[in-house]
């Protein structure tokens, strides 16, 4: 059966069991672009948008829906979002860059990471971003230098780390005590942070972030670390702590495999507003803006990567390895976290599973698998795989191991489709080297 749930809205098998996104077939895309090839489905893109920010808003009008860039980002996905009314946080001076060349509004974007450097950071000020998430003891000092060097005053949100476990994989949780990001409120540093911002001339503390990891299946970890750290800051009213933002951040699950189901996104929305307003009424407090930082749960379910078959290798009694054109290099999350995927023949999906094959990358790695152990239908080279919820993390984590240039993105609506990154030549691979 056909995994519906974990590819594009837009996505449909044909009778003759040919994989379509956005009305473009597979094996049309792919002939168009070459493989393996991102394709973004903009309907899905631009409904997971809306869902993030009407049902936030449904429940809590004063909300900002705010993209994560890391997830990935172009210029040509900034004006969408910003034509979607979402604002945007950045993690680096390139990310910002982005957006600026993109000439997306700088006051609804948020810098975070856990180490800006310098540059960065005046980058920052320079731009007249509206936030910085400001995330060491270093960061305070430099930041207020920097700002009074500019002559600014800049707004501030000071980063929490609450303790809270969010129950996903270890590389991706940063809201417990022993992580490199944010304030720990268990240590009292998140106390003297607190402090220091509110002494700080040339920074303006308007509230506080925490960002417990990513993906999170569960809705408890976001009700305990929201009720924590808003009664957290309300211990600071008197010292003159104005919440008037409050952000727990983004790690809102997708589904990547057909048996897995995250919560939809109106139960994270009841869950983090519920919370935000009670915990406010019992500490009589003013509730702030909302922030949320979705990155994973727009992007991820938009994208489908569309690989080709090569070689196919038998080891009899032991495995088949079936390879494909791209791999490791344009999707680590299998080697990285062990993460699993659906992979779909697009042009065989009305085929029934005959055999156990793994499919491998053609990277010069053991370790470049996407996919172990699963059922596909008979399969020969040239034919087309597609893994779907491959839009986040993957085009953005990519690089050019092995020299292989890393693949195009594709966006697909109502039957026509935009490339709007191309793929990568060798002269791209050597434009840096200096010989
Ligand atoms: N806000 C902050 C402060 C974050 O650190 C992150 C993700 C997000 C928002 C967005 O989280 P999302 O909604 O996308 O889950 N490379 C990993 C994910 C790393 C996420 C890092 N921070 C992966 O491929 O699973």
């Amino acid at each position: 059966m056909f995994p519906q749930s974990v590819f594009p809205d837009t996505a449909q098998i044909d009778s003759k069991g040919e994989l379509s996104i956005g009305g473009c077939s597979a094996s049309d895309l792919a002939d168009e672009y070459g493989t393996p090839v991102y394709v973004l489905d903009e309907e899905t893109l631009r409904a997971r948008c809306r869902s993030f920010i009407d049902e936030f808003r449904k429940l809590y009008p004063n909300t900002n829906v705010s993209y994560a860039s890391k997830a990935y980002i172009n210029p040509a996905l900034a004006r969408i979002f910003q034509e979607e009314g979402m604002g945007f946080d950045v993690v680096s001076g390139g990310e910002l860059a982005t957006l600026i060349a993109s000439e997306v509004s700088t006051g609804e974007i948020y810098f975070h990471g856990n180490n800006k450097t310098p540059q960065e950071l005046s980058e920052a000020l320079n731009n007249s971003i509206g936030w910085v998430v400001v995330d060491s003891f270093h960061e305070l000092r430099l930041l207020d230098q920097l700002a009074r060097e500019a002559g600014k005053t800049q707004d501030i949100l000071i980063r929490v780390s609450p303790g809270v476990d969010p129950h996903t994989h270890v590389y991706t949780t940063t809201g417990v005590l022993d992580s490199k990001f944010g304030f720990s409120i268990q240590t009292g540093h998140a106390a003297e942070a607190v402090r220091m911002g509110l002494a700080a001339e040339n920074l303006n503390l308007r509230g506080l972030h925490f960002h417990l990891g990513s993906p999170i299946f569960e809705l408890e970890p976001y009700r305990v670390a929201t009720e924590l750290v808003l009664k957290f800051a309300a211990e600071f009213r008197e010292e003159g702590l104005e919440m008037t933002r409050f952000s727990p951040g983004g790690g809102f699950a997708i589904g990547y495999t057909r048996d897995q189901e995250p919560p939809p996104v109106s139960d994270y929305a009841e869950t983090i507003v519920s919370t935000m307003t009670a915990t406010c009424q019992e500490l009589g407090m003013e509730p702030p803006s909302l922030v949320i930082e979705p990155g994973r749960a727009i992007i991820g379910p938009a994208g489908v990567a569309l690989y080709r078959i090569g070689a196919i290798k038998d080891v009899p009694g032991v495995r088949k390895f079936v390879s494909v054109d791209g791999g490791m290099g344009d999707n680590i999350r299998p080697a990285l976290y062990q993460a699993e995927y659906e992979v779909v023949a697009a042009t065989k999906a009305n085929q029934e599973p005959g055999e156990k094959v793994t499919i491998a990358g053609k990277y010069c790695e053991s370790g470049d698998l996407l996919a172990s152990d699963i059922m596909l239908p008979s399969l020969e080279s040239g034919d087309l795989l597609a893994i779907p919820a491959a839009g986040a993390y993957c085009p953005s984590m990519a690089s050019n191991y092995n020299m292989n240039p890393r693949p195009p993105m594709v966006l697909v609506k109502d039957g026509k489709s935009r490339l709007i990154r191309r793929r990568e030549s060798y002269q791209d691979l050597m434009h840096c080297d200096v010989v």
